[in-house]
């Protein structure tokens, strides 16, 4: 099966240092700037129903707004309590200054 890829916005508007929630397909994503890359996980932290683009983006992690667990943006890995599970990460690719994201 060949990948799809789902437009998710402007490049120019996903800013160095922060994160930007998005929807693709229904779904809530985080997409993060750092330095000059772009990362995206699910938008929903594994621990609750929060939201990661209300989050602190440090670096390459970011801390959920609720209870400040925090996740590697690039690998999605839970890096502190009370974090147990890891989150979702998904590919990202720039088209004509467009992001465009696959959810497979
Ligand atoms: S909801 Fe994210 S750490 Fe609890």
């Amino acid at each position: 099966m060949s990948e799809k890829w789902i437009d998710v916005g402007a490049k120019d508007d996903m800013w160095e240092g922060a994160v930007t929630g998005v929807y693709a397909a229904g779904k809530e994503i985080a997409i993060y700037h750092v330095e000059g890359n772009l990362y995206a996980t699910s938008g929903v932290c594994t621990h609750g129903n929060a939201k990661l683009c209300d989050g602190y983006l440090e670096g390459h992690e970011i801390e959920c707004p609720l209870h400040q667990g925090r996740f590697d943006v690039r690998t999605g890995k839970a890096m502190c309590a009370p974090l147990t599970e890891d989150i979702r990460v998904f590919a990202l690719r720039c088209e004509n200054g467009r992001v465009e994201i696959s959810l497979s």
